[in-house]
């Protein structure tokens, strides 16, 4: 049953003595924390709300995500304590006190990962998002990048899909498009388990040497149509040399399936 509800949420908002409580903290312990004050609602105004509301109520329940040092008032693990907002060194350093270096981990590493702008992306102390970030991530990213990149596209354009970190790591990667591992297959069948025999380029997973994930107004996200798709890499010369494709006015998919087939060549049934 549905009784009371306990809200997270800023206590001193009518007041909103935030300055001062960013510089009470600093000198004195005890201040307390203001956006982890318990709020309550009556059951009243939950009450009036429809059904429909009151589980949108439930979810929206204000959250606060805090950075572990910041919670914990380990200021001084960040801040020169005699000069107050200065940090004790410079990004990225100071967040690689206690995290692990990206560009120990990954070939490649994202510009402003690299330039040390951590808060370009992270609130250092506080935020509502997960993982302290300042904005969900299409916004996060939309902040410095295109933000019709992947709307205008024809199939990868719905909001779940088109969230740049389904497809991307935001810190780096093997390559300078920093892709998540196997982030194709996690919504499209792996052709490595479905067909017998897989065409050279798709068992790399260099699915993008065909394929364009976001710009296209193309057919099946290709980024270049019939033949020349293929001649890219096929020699044209050496193709119809031989008797199977001198005599023909078709299309190479049409023949051969592009990822690959039970026989060696991709042949279509
Ligand atoms: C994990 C490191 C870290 C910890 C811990 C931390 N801060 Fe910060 N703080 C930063 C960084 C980084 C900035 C600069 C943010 C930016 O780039 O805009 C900052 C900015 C500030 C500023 C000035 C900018 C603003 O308006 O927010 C104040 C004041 C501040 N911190 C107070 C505190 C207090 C008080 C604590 C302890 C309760 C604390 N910080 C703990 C990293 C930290
Ligand atoms: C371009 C935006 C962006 C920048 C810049 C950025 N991050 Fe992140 N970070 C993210 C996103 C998005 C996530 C959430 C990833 C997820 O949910 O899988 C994240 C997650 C994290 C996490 C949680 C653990 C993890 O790996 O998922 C840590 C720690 C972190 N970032 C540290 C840093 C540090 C340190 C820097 C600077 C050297 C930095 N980030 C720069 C976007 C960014
Ligand atoms: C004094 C140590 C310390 C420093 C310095 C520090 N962090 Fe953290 N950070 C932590 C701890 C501890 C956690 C919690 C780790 C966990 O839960 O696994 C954390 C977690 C995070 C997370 C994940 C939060 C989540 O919701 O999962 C992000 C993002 C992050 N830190 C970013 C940063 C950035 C950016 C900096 C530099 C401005 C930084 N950290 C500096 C100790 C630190
Ligand atoms: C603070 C600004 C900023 C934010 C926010 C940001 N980026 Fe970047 N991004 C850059 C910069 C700078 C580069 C490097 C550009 C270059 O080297 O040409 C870059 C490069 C990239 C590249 C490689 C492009 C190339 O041609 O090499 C990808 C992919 C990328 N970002 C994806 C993302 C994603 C996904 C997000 C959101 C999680 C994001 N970015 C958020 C600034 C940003
Ligand atoms: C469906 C997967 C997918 C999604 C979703 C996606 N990307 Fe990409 N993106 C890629 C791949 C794969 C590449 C590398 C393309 C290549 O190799 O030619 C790329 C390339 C890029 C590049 C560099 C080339 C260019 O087109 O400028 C940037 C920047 C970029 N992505 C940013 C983003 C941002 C920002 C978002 C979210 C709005 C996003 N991506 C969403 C898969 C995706
Ligand atoms: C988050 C899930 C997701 C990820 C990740 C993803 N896709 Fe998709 N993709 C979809 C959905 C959903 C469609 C639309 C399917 C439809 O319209 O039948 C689609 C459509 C496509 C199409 C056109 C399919 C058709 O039937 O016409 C191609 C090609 C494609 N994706 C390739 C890729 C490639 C290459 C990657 C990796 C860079 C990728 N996708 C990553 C979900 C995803
Ligand atoms: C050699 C070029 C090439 C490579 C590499 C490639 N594809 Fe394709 N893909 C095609 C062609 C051509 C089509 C269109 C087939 C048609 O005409 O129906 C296609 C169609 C698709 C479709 C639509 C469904 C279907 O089977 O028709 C999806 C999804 C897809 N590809 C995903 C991927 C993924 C994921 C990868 C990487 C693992 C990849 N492709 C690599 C050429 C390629
Ligand atoms: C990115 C380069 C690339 C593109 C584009 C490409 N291929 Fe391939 N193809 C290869 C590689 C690499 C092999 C493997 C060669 C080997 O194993 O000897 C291969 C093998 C093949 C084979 C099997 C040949 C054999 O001897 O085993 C066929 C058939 C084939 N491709 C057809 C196509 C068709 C049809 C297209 C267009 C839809 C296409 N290829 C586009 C790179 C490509
Ligand atoms: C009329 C159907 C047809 C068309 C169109 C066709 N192929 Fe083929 N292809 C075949 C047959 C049949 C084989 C041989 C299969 C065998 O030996 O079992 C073959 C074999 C191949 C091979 C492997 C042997 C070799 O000659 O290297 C490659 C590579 C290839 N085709 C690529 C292509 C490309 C690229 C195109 C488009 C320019 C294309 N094919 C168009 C039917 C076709």
């Amino acid at each position: 049953m549905l009784t009371i509800m306990f809200i997270t949420t800023t206590f001193f908002m009518a007041c909103t003595p935030k300055k001062s409580y960013k510089v009470l903290s600093f000198f004195f312990d005890g201040v307390p924390e203001p956006d982890t004050t318990e709020y309550l609602v009556s059951v009243d105004t939950i009450l009036s709300a429809d059904s429909a509301n009151i589980v949108a109520i439930n979810k929206l329940v204000p959250t606060m995500f805090y950075h572990a040092p910041y919670q914990k008032k380990q200021c001084e693990r960040c801040h020169d304590q005699r000069s107050m907002g200065k940090t004790i060194e410079p990004q990225p350093q100071l967040c690689y006190n206690c995290h692990d270096d990206f560009s120990e981990i990954y070939k490649s590493v994202h510009g402003p990962v690299g330039g040390g702008f951590c808060t370009s992306c992270h609130n250092p102390h506080k935020s509502k998002t997960d993982k302290l970030l300042l904005r969900s991530t299409q916004k996060l990213c939309a902040f410095c990048h295109d933000s019709l990149l992947v709307v205008n596209s024809r199939y990868h354009k719905d909001r779940e899909i088109s969230n740049c970190t389904e497809c991307h790591n935001p810190h780096g990667g093997d390559n300078r498009f920093m892709p998540q591992k196997g982030s194709c297959y996690k919504c499209h069948e792996n052709f490595n388990e479905k067909l017998k025999y897989v065409h050279g380029p798709v068992a790399g997973a260099y699915c993008t040497t065909c394929h364009s994930p976001h710009v296209t107004k193309t057919y099946k996200l290709l980024k270049k149509q019939g033949n020349p798709l293929c001649l890219n890499c096929h020699e044209e010369k050496l193709i119809f040399e031989t008797d199977y494709h001198k005599n023909t006015d078709k299309t190479c998919t049409e023949c051969h399936n592009p990822h690959g087939g039970d026989n060696r060549f991709f042949i279509k049934p």
